[in-house]
């Protein structure tokens, strides 16, 4: 039986909210760190399919979330890609050679480095219970060639915001590799057990508006689609972090079953321009729920009233931080399981 996030997810609102928050499985929780601290880095966790299996299932233990996120990450795509991968404590993720000097032809791919986090899908799937939805995920083409060109995270993504106007060509054959890399990867978690995917754009909100249709709008599209024709039954959530008030055309025109909504959006507008009956996921911010108290359920209350009218899953605007107290999260789940719309 399909559960209430699965279900709000093909569009069906029954006026119960379900729950899951972005980088839910992670440094927040103690159980989280002591398994890091016994296996090395984050990347030996990730290829560690049982311990991969046992992180994404322990937010649901602690917390009986409606959703578990697979443990992986976005930049799984580009390591497929050929390109060296670390992630160095304090200082994020490194990838080598960076794009900006290197041609992508000169990359060799490692398809192998794909299957291990299809295994951890079907593990994950395996000890679930049939009520909870398992999420796969990727990153979107924009974000992951922000990482791949300047090879590390980067405040404005100017080198790769310069390097799609300078050299479109070169930029839209990235763009193109990881579409291909991108649909393999998320129709392999679906083969293995995922119920609902999401697309995250972190760096949308870096692009102008016509680089905005260009390098989000239309890769998500080809995405979307040649997902769909594979899996046809498998909800897309589409996330493009940041996009303002260009989410309602990303929205329409990607094709995307539902649609993120960050903490910056005013939910209100997201209600009412988002197109009609699409379901909708967020928008807390984060940092309610590290500050908590009465600010925290006044915030989330003003979330559950704005989307009542559409299908809605909570959720944070973007992933929980590391800070964040386990008693405030305890207290959101309070809060969302305990509401009812007022008359
Ligand atoms: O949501 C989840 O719990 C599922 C797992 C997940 C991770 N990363 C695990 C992770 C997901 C969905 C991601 C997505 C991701 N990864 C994004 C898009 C969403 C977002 O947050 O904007 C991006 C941009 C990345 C790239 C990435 N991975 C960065 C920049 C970093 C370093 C910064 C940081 O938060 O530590 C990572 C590492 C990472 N990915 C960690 C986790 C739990 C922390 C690893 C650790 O030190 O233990």
């Amino acid at each position: 039986m399909p559960g209430l996030l699965l279900n709000t997810l093909r569009g069906e609102n029954s006026g119960k909210r379900p729950i899951w928050l972005m980088r839910q499985a992670g440094r927040y929780l103690p159980e989280y760190r002591a398994l890091r601290a016994e296996k090395g880095g984050f990347l030996a966790l990730v290829y560690d399919t049982d311990a991969a299996a046992e992180i994404t299932l322990q937010p649901i233990r602690r917390f009986g979330f409606d959703g578990a996120i697979l443990f992986s990450d976005i930049l799984i795509v580009p390591y497929a890609m050929g390109q060296n991968l670390e992630f160095l404590a304090g200082e994020g993720p490194k990838l080598s050679p960076r794009l900006v000097d290197h041609a992508l032809e000169g990359l060799t791919a490692v398809p192998e480095r794909l299957s291990p986090i299809y295994d951890t899908v079907a593990k994950v799937r395996a000890s679930l219970d049939t009520d909870k939805t398992m999420l796969g995920f990727a990153g979107s083409p924009w974000t992951v060639a922000t990482y791949m060109v300047a090879g590390e995270g980067s405040r404005d993504q100017h080198e790769t915001r310069a390097m799609a106007y300078r050299d479109p060509a070169a930029f839209q054959a990235i763009i193109d590799g990881i579409v291909d890399v991108t649909v393999e990867y998320l129709s392999g978690q679906i083969a293995a057990g995922a119920e609902a995917v999401q697309l995250f754009d972190s760096w949308s909100g870096s692009l102008a508006p016509a680089q905005f249709e260009k390098w989000v709008v239309a890769p998500n599209a080809r995405i979307v689609e040649r997902v769909r024709a594979l899996h046809p039954q498998t909800p897309i959530i589409g996330f493009p972090k940041g996009a303002g008030e260009k989410l309602a055309a990303y929205a329409r025109e990607t094709g995307v079953d539902a649609v993120g909504v960050d903490e910056t959006i005013d939910p209100i507008w997201a209600a009412r321009e988002l197109p009609e009956g699409m379901p909708v996921q967020g928008n807390l911010d984060p940092l309610l729920l590290l500050s908590g108290g009465a600010e925290l359920e006044k915030q989330a209350h003003a979330v559950l009233d704005a989307f009542a009218a559409r299908p809605h899953v909570f959720n944070l605007g973007h992933g929980i931080g590391q800070h964040t107290p386990i008693a405030h999260v305890e207290d959101l789940l309070r809060v969302v399981r305990t509401w009812q719309r007022q008359a």
